[in-house]
């Protein structure tokens, strides 16, 4: 296998991190495909803590191409700041080892603007976005009123498409009570970043084509959970882009056919931070037990995520729009010490049983779980590297959730840490 495409198979948060960092050893070349600064990825090497937000997980990595596809939505003010935080922590980041493609879109300040106070408009239903402006630049990409990488290179061209994003800009500004943007100012602050951003750009569908030609590995990382997904998530509870495997391709400029392994993140219980549907979510002291436990805290805004048991229904949708192969299951020890455990098998709605979450918000709303219980451990997983390190009830729980949602371990996780990892399936195995 010599591309392996990674997504979130729930709401974001399942801990890709790592899984990530663990599989960027055996890769050449990491791509970032979808989504901006609103992701965040913690990695732990040898005790050192980075956080990214937008960086690929393999910059932290010596040798390695780390790559921002078009698919992103690129803060340039952003990526200076997140390269620079990890420069101080001694990480060596040149035009050799990243690449951002000249068609990404800007986030521009405007957006992040825009997005909070639309997130505190009294009339308008709130999201619960992380505030960075990802809605409003997808929706200017789509637009086609964005300014974008390339831009930045040519003066006349970066006014003309400020320009243009400025008319419709105001007009909306004006509803929601915004001054009207400073033109100047905003292409001070453009032109003053322009070089900062353009040491980086290249032609990536390009670079990507030659890597995998000349037979180098490509980790395709994805950032939020399918269930956030544009087309097939809990819409309009979601992020605004495509965040199932099918972006890799569109988001990079690879064609379909490079893909040779999906491997879906699945946490072992579910969250979701933000508002929206959440039919096994718990409001009881076992959702904050498995907060505690799980240390459910947003990376990016630090809120508090909402949990509950396993929800074997989405993933098994997830694991079926993603095309997943296997999936890496993380944080099982979290679970350790509960008598017994649920499983959500399905959803009861107006006296029918679903097998699936149905499209329509107020019906996903509606939905009550039916849970299967199973019983639990009392030892402890942590740590745990081998399938005979784990106790029969924890096996017999992970045996359960393959058979729910049609789709095998590949990898299994026990803690933070990179080593502790049981590898059933290599994604990048010939
Ligand atoms: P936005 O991506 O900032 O527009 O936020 C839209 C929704 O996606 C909100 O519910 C956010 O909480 C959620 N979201 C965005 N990024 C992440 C992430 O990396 N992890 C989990 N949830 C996220």
């Amino acid at each position: 296998m010599a591309n392996v495409v990674v997504v979130g198979a729930q709401w974001g948060d399942e801990g890709k991190g790592k899984i990530v960092d663990w599989l960027s050893e055996r890769a050449d070349v990491i791509a970032r495909f979808q989504g901006g600064h609103n992701a965040g990825h913690t990695l732990v090497i040898d005790g050192v803590v980075y956080k990214l937000s937008l960086l690929p997980s393999g910059i932290v990595r010596q040798g390695k191409l780390s790559v921002i596809g078009n698919g992103v939505v690129l803060d340039p003010w952003h990526l200076v700041g997140e390269i620079d935080k990890l420069r101080d922590q001694g990480v060596t980041i040149t035009p050799e080892t990243l690449m951002i493609a000249e068609n990404a879109a800007l986030i521009l300040p405007i957006h992040g603007e825009l997005d909070r106070a639309r997130e505190s408009a009294a009339s308008m239903a709130k999201i619960g976005t992380t505030g960075r402006g990802i809605g409003p630049a997808y929706e200017d990409k789509v637009g086609r009123r964005s300014v974008r990488v390339a831009d930045l290179a040519d003066d006349a061209t970066l006014e003309l498409r400020v320009d243009r994003a400025l008319v419709h800009h105001d007009a909306l500004r004006r509803g929601l009570g915004l001054e009207p943007i400073d033109r100047d100012a905003l292409l001070a602050q453009l032109r003053e970043i322009a070089p900062k951003v353009l040491e980086y750009a290249a032609p990536v569908w390009k670079v990507l084509n030659d890597q995998r030609r000349a037979g180098k590995r490509i980790l395709f990382e994805g950032a939020q959970g399918a269930l956030l997904d544009i087309d097939f998530g809990t819409y309009p509870y979601v992020t605004s882009s495509n965040v199932i495997a099918g972006q890799a391709a569109t988001g990079t400029g690879i064609g379909p056919g490079a893909i040779d392994f999906v491997l879906g993140i699945v946490k072992a219980y579910t969250t979701r931070v933000g508002e929206g549907p959440f039919p096994a979510e718990l409001t009881d002291d076992v959702g904050q037990r498995l907060g505690e436990r799980g240390h459910e805290f947003g990376t990016v805004t630090g809120r508090k995520r909402r949990c509950g048991w396993f929800d074997a229904v989405l993933v098994r949708q997830t694991c079926a729009t993603s095309g997943v192969n296997g999936i890496a299951l993380t944080k099982l020890d979290v679970l350790d010490g509960f008598e017994t455990l649920k499983i959500c098998t399905g959803y009861e709605l107006d006296g029918e049983t679903l097998d699936y979450l149905p499209t329509a918000a107020d019906h996903q709303a509606r939905c009550t779980p039916i849970y299967e219980e199973l019983p639990g451990w009392s030892e402890s997983t942590e740590g745990a590297r081998t399938w005979a390190d784990l106790p029969a009830n924890a096996i017999k729980y992970v045996r359960r959730v393959e058979e729910l949602i049609g789709c095998s371990v590949a990898l299994l996780s026990t803690s933070p840490e990179r080593d502790d990892t049981i590898l059933v399936t290599d994604p990048f195995a010939d």
